[in-house]
């Protein structure tokens, strides 16, 4: 088997030694925002297995932007200190780290998935989640506030500070968190997003906020550092957000300075018609790769070095990531990648030859 996925990739300034990356994948595990000693293993574990570049998981820009209580943050300078540590450790352990920029909007103040589910009230540490219409995630849930144009305003300068601690805190990259249902995938949509402004409306409205929040990472931004985006391909639901619109929005985005798309699906709202079997979403990262010219990133049950090698020689996608995989088994890359590519730790590399 040939092994393309052991072959390097250039994002600007930005080397990867090779094609396999950890996406996002939420902890619940900070206290205020903060990462602690639970991340630091984590991810440095991952760091060790061999993959190139690490996403760390849904980061808030700001308090009320968090899936849960317990989210990492960034949106203040305590918290950007907190990551230095670990942005180092994992440089150590031979890994590139992005962190993934977040705002759940209507789905925020969630319980810890293994603790409850659904919202947490006021009462017991929630908040009143905002969004860009007053329209819940499950109709079971407390209406979210609409946002006004301040709300707007405070959104795209939390994500602007947010990447500037990104950037102080020694990352190589940020990744914009556009997909899964959070606020700036339920600006996309028609069926979260009914507004009546300029922020709503067809698709050069629905897609205003991304176009600004691109606009604000980007200049935060050193040149050299890329910008990557996560988006949902496709709410999976009748009349709402698809793969056309969204291969549209990314090609007009590619001029703003968007370097790689991080291709995923679906979170919208409950009830979508999705087929999930293995490389279900990888139709999405071709159609965008295609339509875009732009460097995607395929994920989603891919789980074979035989199916991760097919995406990448398809030309379907320019890496792969693996999520649950990593979280079972660390060390996949390690074992996977061609020998000259692998960085097995010295003190493992008894378990590898
Ligand atoms: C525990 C867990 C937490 C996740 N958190 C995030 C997240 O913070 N941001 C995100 O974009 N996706 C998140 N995801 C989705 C994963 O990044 C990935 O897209 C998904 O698990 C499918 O890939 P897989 O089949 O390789 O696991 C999460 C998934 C899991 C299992």
């Amino acid at each position: 088997m040939s092994t393309l996925f052991s072959t390097p990739l250039q994002l600007r300034s930005l080397a990867l030694s090779n094609r396999l990356f950890m996406p996002p994948m939420c902890q619940y595990s900070a206290i205020d925002g903060l990462p602690d000693d639970w991340h630091r293993q984590h991810y440095v574990t991952r760091a060790l297995g061999g993959v190139s570049l690490i996403v760390i998981e849904a980061t808030a820009v700001s308090p009320e932007g968090r899936i849960s209580p317990a989210d990492l943050g960034l949106w203040n300078d305590a918290q950007r200190d907190a990551f230095k540590p670990l942005v180092e450790a994992i440089h150590a352990a031979g890994a590139k780290v992005a962190v993934q920029l977040a705002h759940a909007g209507r789905k925020a103040s969630t319980s810890i998935p293994w603790l409850g589910k659904g919202q947490v009230p006021e009462t017991a540490g929630g908040w009143g989640p905002i969004a860009p219409s007053a329209i819940p995630f499950d109709p079971a849930d407390s209406e979210p506030q609409a946002m006004d144009q301040g709300d707007i305003d405070r959104v795209k300068k939390a994500f602007g500070d947010a990447t500037r601690r990104a950037v102080e805190a020694g990352f190589d990259a940020v990744e914009l968190h556009a997909a899964h249902g959070y606020l700036v995938h339920q600006f996309l949509s028609p069926l979260s997003n009914t507004r009546g402004d300029q922020y709503g409306g067809d698709l050069s409205g629905r897609s205003r906020l991304v176009r600004e929040l691109v606009r604000v990472l980007r200049h935060e931004l050193p040149a050299s550092m890329p910008l990557l985006i996560r988006v949902s391909a496709t709410d999976g639901l009748p009349g709402g957000w698809d793969v056309e619109e969204c291969a549209t929005v990314l090609k007009g985005l590619q001029p703003e300075g968007i370097d790689f798309v991080d291709v995923s699906s679906g979170g919208l709202a409950p009830g979508a018609k999705m087929v999930v079997g293995p490389g279900y979403q990888v139709g999405f990262a071709s159609r965008i790769r295609a339509a875009t010219g732009l460097p995607t990133g395929a994920v989603g049950l891919i789980t074979s070095a035989e199916q991760v090698e097919q995406i990448l020689i398809s030309g379907s996608a320019d890496a792969v990531s693996l999520g649950r995989l990593l979280l079972r088994d660390p060390y996949w890359p390690a074992r996977h990648l061609a020998p000259e590519a692998r960085r097995v730790p010295g003190q493992y590399l008894r378990a590898f030859s």
